[in-house]
């Protein structure tokens, strides 16, 4: 069995330790080999937004690569690493709030995967998220993850634990913290856990820390015009007051219109198919009309850079 480890912190900083304390307890526990990627160190070419992965994916053609040639960054060579692993877990500080730049360019990337996405939305792989912030000024960070495991291992019901550590700022600090290693630990055994008891044909279920959203385990609401729902899931929750105490439910039939559902994907592939027929339909108008704003050129140019 093999558990890949993919980390957006510091080289030997607090998410890189928490991630060897889960692993040291995943191979204690079961044998799995475990790998830690840090995207800090690879190479991932921004997205450019050529559409080439997701015009052929809308068309069904797996067999496509992106534009940035293999080679020239490690964005496959970590895809086969995914491809290989029975778990992957997903981890990042808190930047600005929200997990660092590498992962979100990471996950950005994925559409140009093919069929690896196909592939665990078939056969989820074990999925596990976290994240640590300097203070408790966290709120997305978490969320962002458990959505980039999702993505990775094919479902939010392939998720077993996700878990958020606050108030650790200093580099390698959380070694401190004996309650949070602690925890650390025992998420590690949480996967080992998953992990046999997939072996044996048995479904492991969510153990983690619990939100409001029962479909992403998220703990953020959106409130719209015509009511409130999960953002992540875009599931909508109805809200009650029961005793001064507010109170979230999902209905089961809210649920099944769940965005990451089969229902959902289709419903946004067919979004997207629609947005670029319309596009298609009216690109001789769009080749006219576009002139006048290219024209209006008001973009600053970029200096030269000067190599370190
Ligand atoms: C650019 C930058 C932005 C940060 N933004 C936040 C933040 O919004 N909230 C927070 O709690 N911590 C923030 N931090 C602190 C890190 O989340 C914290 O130091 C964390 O422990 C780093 O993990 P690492 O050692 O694995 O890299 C920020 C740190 C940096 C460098």
């Amino acid at each position: 069995m093999k558990v890949l480890g993919i980390c957006s912190g510091r080289k030997n900083g607090n998410t890189e330790i928490m991630m060897k304390e889960a692993f040291m307890a995943i191979e204690e526990k079961c044998g799995a080999e475990c790998q830690l990627v840090r995207l800090q160190e690879a190479e991932i070419r921004k997205c450019v937004g050529c559409e080439t992965c997701m015009v052929n994916h809308l068309k069904g053609n797996w067999d496509f690569r992106c534009v940035h040639k293999n080679g020239t960054d490690h964005f496959y060579f970590i895809e086969q690493l995914m491809r290989e692993a029975d778990a992957i877990i997903v981890s990042s500080p808190a930047y600005n709030l929200l997990p660092t730049g590498p992962m979100i360019t990471f996950l950005n990337k994925l559409h140009a995967s093919g069929n690896y996405r196909d592939m665990v939305h078939k056969n989820n792989k074990i999925g596990a998220a976290f994240s640590i912030g300097g203070t408790d000024w966290t709120n997305f960070t978490l969320n962002f993850c458990k959505m980039a495991a999702m993505e990775f291992c094919g479902s939010y019901e392939a998720l077993v634990d996700a878990v958020h550590f606050d108030f650790v700022p200093s580099v390698a600090a959380v070694v401190l913290e004996d309650e949070m290693i602690a925890r650390m630990h025992k998420f590690g055994e949480n996967i080992a856990d998953a992990l046999l008891m997939k072996e044996k044909g048995e479904k492991p279920s969510y153990v983690g820390t619990k939100g409001v959203c029962p479909d992403c385990h998220g703990n953020m609401l959106e409130i719209r015009e015509d009511g409130v729902y999960c953002p992540q899931c875009l599931t909508k929750a109805k809200l009650s007051l029961v005793n001064d105490e507010l109170m979230v439910e999902f209905t089961e039939e809210e649920m099944a219109k769940n965005r990451w559902s089969k229902w959902g994907q289709d419903l946004h592939d067919n979004n997207i198919r629609k947005g670029h027929m319309k596009a298609a339909q009216g690109k001789d108008i769009i080749a006219e009309k576009r002139k006048k704003y290219a024209a209006y050129e008001r973009a600053v140019v970029l200096p030269e850079l000067i190599k370190e």
